[in-house]
């Protein structure tokens, strides 16, 4: 028995203390509960006054907030805010494939100038220098780019380029004075037999390599019909891909002009085949504002298989490839 009483006397609690031990959890509780709540307004103040709350607030959803904040400068950022309401031009221009950063201004002065130009258009013409209009910005084109050179109506060859392995194209697929890189004449051949054996169509090499002074001659040919006619078809001298010998302007014995070719089933074969040899069609369809010239199923430019190959896969001229992936 007395044992008993002893523990029960052990463990019974003061009802003072139990009162003070329940108003001091309560206070406790109290106490953080506050605390978080102080926490959670502050922070609910602080975001805010964020870029990411403003740009949200103003209609950009939360995927174009990231992208714009991923892209652009403080500056940059602000002056969007600054117009204080949701403009589709912003995360529509971010999002292109071929958005470079270096272009951002270009692309959106651009754009407010030509609304009805679809965005991927509007990167590519910038990309390439379109926009500054035809020949009115001037570049030394790269020499040291090997068969990747680029040449069109901003990037030029000086007059005396001459590529040092030029040789003359054997008579069987080119006529007379044909002249090209060595490893041009490799992939065509190549071309040739192919085509040959699959359609039993015989191509024929028109036009090569053109030195300064041939180009200048055909360039003025044509400036005597018109000065736009000129520019649509012929590239002004220094600024033709037929200077880097890396150019074939192609048709074939059974569609020798140009008109009948470009209906022929070799000309489909030849877009179609023709980067599995290294080749592209330099000028397409459709692309007249990217390359700056009316399209050309003749001519051909030889860039090597992958390059080809990307270029066919991606749907995207050398002028746009070249700005980039190699002149990023
Ligand atoms: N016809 C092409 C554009 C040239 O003259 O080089
Ligand atoms: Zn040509």
């Amino acid at each position: 028995m007395a044992t008993k009483k002893r523990r029960r006397r052990r463990y019974r609690l003061n009802p003072k203390f139990t009162r003070f031990l329940i108003y001091a959890s309560v206070f406790i509780a109290l106490i953080i509960y506050g605390y978080n709540g102080i926490t959670s307004a502050i922070k609910e103040i602080k975001y805010k006054e964020t870029n990411e709350y403003k740009l949200i607030s103003l209609g950009y959803s939360k995927d174009e907030t990231s992208l714009l904040l991923n892209n652009l400068n403080e500056e940059t950022i602000v002056n969007i805010l600054n117009e204080g309401k949701y403009n589709e031009l912003y995360p529509n221009i971010l999002s292109q494939k071929y958005y470079l950063a270096k272009n951002y201004e270009k692309y959106i002065t651009y754009k407010e100038h030509h609304e009805k130009e679809p965005y991927d258009k509007v990167i590519a013409i910038v990309n390439v220098h379109a926009n500054a209009g035809w020949y009115n910005e001037e570049y030394e084109t790269d020499t040291n780019k090997g068969y990747l050179i680029l040449v069109n109506k901003f990037y030029h060859l000086s007059s005396d380029y001459e590529r040092v392995d030029l040789q003359n194209i054997n008579l069987k697929y080119a006529y007379a004075d044909n002249k090209a890189a060595q490893i041009v004449i490799a992939a065509y051949d190549t071309m040739y037999n192919d085509i040959l054996n699959e359609l039993n169509i015989h191509l024929m090499v028109n036009s090569s390599y053109r030195p300064y002074k041939d180009q200048e001659e055909i360039y003025n040919d044509y400036k005597n019909i018109s000065l736009k006619y000129a520019d649509s078809y012929a590239a002004r001298p220094g600024y033709s891909e037929h200077q880097t010998g890396l150019a074939l302007d192609i048709t074939s014995l059974e569609h020798p002009n140009q008109k009948s070719f470009t209906e022929s089933e070799e000309y489909e074969w030849l877009k179609n085949n023709c980067h599995k040899y290294g080749f592209i069609l330099r000028y397409p369809e459709g692309k007249e504002d990217i390359t700056g010239y009316n399209t050309e199923s003749w001519h051909f430019r030889y860039v090597g298989v992958d390059v080809a190959t990307q270029i066919h896969n991606e749907n995207i001229t050398f002028d746009e490839y070249y700005a980039y992936y190699l002149d990023k």
